[in-house]
């Protein structure tokens, strides 16, 4: 039995399916992620769970209790919404106080775990501030602090960092998996952000149109994606045509065998190969490797790296991470060898 148990979640609104059949189990502790474009449910699912929706079909346990008809205040989890604002006229202290008074915490109580909880956030010293006196990303660690205040066994986070730019983002991004870890309450964090999920999360639920795609490590779903959807979504990849027969594969404009550890599709049957940017590299290819050829079409120069677009011989396109000291000028329209490990191509299946 799971500590959090959503079983076959389905919710409609009108003509519209947000939620199709979703099933998770989340463990006590656990870091996880719900990870989708935009309109894919993840939200719907994040409220059902909080009980600010009523789902059309399916039930929600928590610690072996039924809470689908549950009210919000019945649950007692915390949350931290994109939308969810501090209370403007109170001062930061008096926000983090708020969910105990209305819990009826006595006074000295509320004192202690006020001060415990800026402590944990780093605001101590700003307890008598009112929340326009703060920061983006001080607002955001008081709404942490008033949402873990008063010991939930599980906090709900609905895009909590979009709001920040990049560098607090990141900063915000490692506060969060410390408050996670001093805290070992359980996190149901909610982003379109594939790199913020990558980042935070134990596992990670990928959604699209309603339902999980897959639901897995971050490193598991990076490396091995079992469906088209997740490689494309996890990640900058790049996807050619390729068979199979005897063996051997044929694709890139060339010939290789591929590591026996994993699911291949039959003899002869086509399949989508992966290759992601960051494991193609420049030059002929060494004992084991694949080596194949590409023109170069066009070099887009991005910081540590330049994206190298290239067609292979197939006509298919192709985009290759390279270090950027390489000059455009010297290799735009050169057709040039370049090489991968055998590891590092991936295949779906076809349908997958
Ligand atoms: N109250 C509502 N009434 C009607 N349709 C709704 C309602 N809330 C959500 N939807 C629809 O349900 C689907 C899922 O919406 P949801 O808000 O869960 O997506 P999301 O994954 O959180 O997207 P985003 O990343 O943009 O926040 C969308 O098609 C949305 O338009
Ligand atoms: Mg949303």
């Amino acid at each position: 039995m799971g500590f959090l148990v959503i079983d076959q979640l389905t919710m409609t609104y009108g003509q519209v399916t947000a939620l199709d059949d979703v099933s998770l189990t989340v463990k006590e502790g656990e870091f996880i992620t719900l990870l989708g474009p935009s309109g894919s449910g993840k939200t719907t699912l994040l409220m059902s769970i909080a009980g600010f929706n009523r789902p059309t079909a399916g039930e929600i346990v928590f610690d072996g209790r039924q809470i689908t008809g549950l009210e919000p205040e019945d649950r007692d989890f915390g949350l931290v919404f994109q939308g969810y604002a501090l209370f403007p006229h109170l001062s930061v202290a008096d926000n983090v106080a708020f969910p105990l008074r209305v819990r009826k915490w006595d006074k000295a109580r509320i004192r202690a775990r006020v001060a415990e909880m800026l402590d944990l956030v780093g605001l101590a010293h700003l307890a008598g501030r009112k929340p326009r006196q703060l920061s983006g990303g001080q607002q955001q660690r008081v709404a942490l602090a008033r949402a873990l205040a008063f010991g939930p066994r599980v906090l709900l986070l609905d895009e909590p960092l979009s709001a920040l730019d990049r560098m607090l983002r990141e900063t915000m991004q490692q506060e969060l998996r410390r408050l996670h870890r001093e805290t070992g309450v359980t996190f149901l964090y909610v982003t379109h952000d594939q790199q913020e999920a990558l980042t935070l999360s134990d596992r990670i639920a990928v959604f699209n149109k309603g339902r999980i795609v897959e639901c897995d490590t971050a490193q598991r779903l990076f490396r091995a994606p079992k469906t088209r959807f997740v490689a494309e979504f996890l990640g900058e990849n790049n996807f050619v045509t390729g068979t199979r027969q005897g063996g051997r594969w044929t694709g890139l404009g060339t010939g290789f065998v591929l590591p026996p550890d994993r699911d291949l599709p039959e003899d002869r049957s086509a399949a989508t190969l992966w290759l992601r940017p960051g494991d193609i590299a420049l030059g002929p290819a060494g004992a084991g490797e694949i080596g194949f050829q590409a023109v170069v079409e066009d070099v887009i120069f991005a910081g540590t790296s330049s994206g190298l677009h290239l067609r292979l011989p197939t006509g298919e396109p192709l985009v290759a991470s390279v270090a950027a000291e390489i000059s455009a000028a010297e290799i735009t329209g050169k057709t040039l060898a370049f090489h991968a490990r055998p590891g590092a191509v991936g295949v779906i299946p076809e349908g997958a």
